[in-house]
């Protein structure tokens, strides 16, 4: 059943609509059991736009998995989602998350392989950041025994769109060198441990002077994220590196190509420099866009490099690929289980305090992943005035 929170906001939520799929509209009424507390952006825009509400409870329907939400990844693309600064936006209202971990309640029809009580792990299409959520079996994964909710739900966005572009895209082997942005986030810090498990692999990272202490020993070669990196890496590499994976865009796509050896890959998958405040800018939106449309192919062919793109969301609900996602998981967790890699949490936070998380990252505070932790209370103001939230590394 639906908890009740004392901090709820006792709204009811209609209808969300989007990739043409409606849920059924529900209309939440005063002791209907069948409620939950969910997370709803109810535009595009800035934090304000954020609020905890009840909502009606969704079934699962033929192939589906039900699951009593345990722990949320916040990820940097839900700010993007937040702003509206995607391709194709959903209409608002919504429930923003893209994944989430917790334990089986009931199932529809057709759903082998899984049983009510099971602890899983699983990527949702939107509608991740509520105590219940429904998803398609496709999309489910049974967790190791020893991993934590909180480290699933740091698990399987970062680690299968890092192992992806590693190992799929760019084919990483014994010896080779890598350079990735925002090394001590969500995704970087998967980059790096991955890249461990390859012999002699050398990993240049970008990222914030102050976490350059906590995540040293990840990453061999580290630079502040304002350092002119590609003279810094040239330093130390003069024929520069075999991958480049680019969550900034912008100029950096130029900048990535640039530092590329011959056969070397450059992968963009993300364009956090799009993100200049608290809601969209049309400007740097454009800017970054126009950069990334200057690649010539001519020039490709001529300098022997690779230019490719990577969606795992795309993947995964557009073009489906989740067999392939669910052989990636599975190595994933052959990995996790050798103790060769494990997913960095950088703090927790009750749903009630979304917003507060998202400044974490406007702020470019974290080290590792954020988590929304579904059973926690949101913490006191006066709390937060003195920073004491449920921080798991860093504070
Ligand atoms: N294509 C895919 O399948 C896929 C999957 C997952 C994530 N991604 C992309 O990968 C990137 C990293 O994602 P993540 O979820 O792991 O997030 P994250 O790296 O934990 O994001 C937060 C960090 O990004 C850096 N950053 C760069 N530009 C920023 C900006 N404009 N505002 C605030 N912080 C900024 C900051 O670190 P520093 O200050 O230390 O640089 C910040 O701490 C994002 O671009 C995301 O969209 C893509």
């Amino acid at each position: 059943m639906a908890k009740e929170g004392t901090e709820m906001t006792e709204e009811t939520e209609h209808m969300i609509e989007k990739n043409g799929a409606k849920e059924t509209e529900h209309l939440v009424s005063a002791g209907d059991t069948k409620e939950m507390r969910a997370v709803i952006l109810s535009g595009f825009g800035g934090l304000n736009k954020l609020r905890v509400t009840k909502k009606a409870m969704p079934e699962p329907q033929e192939g589906e998995v039900k699951i009593r939400v345990k722990a949320c990844g916040l990820n940097f693309l839900d700010l993007m989602v937040r702003q509206g600064n995607i391709d194709n936006p959903p209409k608002t209202p919504l429930v923003p998350g893209f994944e989430c971990s917790g334990i089986v309640e009931a199932m529809g029809g057709n759903t082998k392989g899984f049983e009510i009580g099971d602890r899983v792990m699983a990527f949702v299409n939107y509608n991740a950041w509520a105590e219940v959520v429904c998803t398609p079996l496709d999309y489910v994964y049974n967790m190791p025994d020893d991993m934590t909710f909180p480290e699933a739900a740091a698990f399987s966005m970062n680690f299968v769109a890092a192992y992806m572009m590693l190992f799929e895209v760019a084919n990483l082997r014994e010896g080779m060198s890598v350079l990735v942005h925002s090394a001590g986030g969500g995704v970087g810090q998967a980059v790096a441990q991955l890249c461990s498990t390859i012999p002699s692999v050398t990993v240049f990272g970008t990222a914030s002077s102050f976490k350059h202490e906590a995540i040293k020993d990840s990453v061999t070669h580290l630079f502040d994220r304002n350092a002119d990196y590609v003279q810094e890496v040239k330093k130390i590499s003069p024929e520069g590196v075999d991958i480049v994976l680019d969550c900034l865009s912008g100029e950096n796509t130029g900048k990535g190509l640039g530092l590329l050896r011959p056969l070397g890959t450059y992968i963009l998958y993300g364009s956090s420099n799009m993100v200049t405040g608290e809601t969209k800018s049309f400007f740097s939106l454009a800017k970054s866009w126009w950069q990334v449309e200057k690649v010539n192919p001519i020039k490709l062919y001529e300098e022997n490099k690779v230019i490719a793109g990577f969606s795992l969301l795309n993947l995964l609900f557009k073009q489906g690929r989740c067999g392939q996602v669910k052989t990636v998981v599975e190595k994933l967790f052959s990995l996790y289980n050798q103790k060769k890699i494990k997913p960095v949490v950088d703090s927790l936070w009750a749903l009630e305090e979304v917003k507060e998380a998202m400044q974490r990252i406007h702020d470019r505070g974290n080290i590792g992943k954020l988590i929304l932790d579904v059973e926690k209370s949101p913490t006191p103001l006066d709390d937060f005035a003195g920073h004491s939230r449920d921080s798991c590394l860093h504070e």
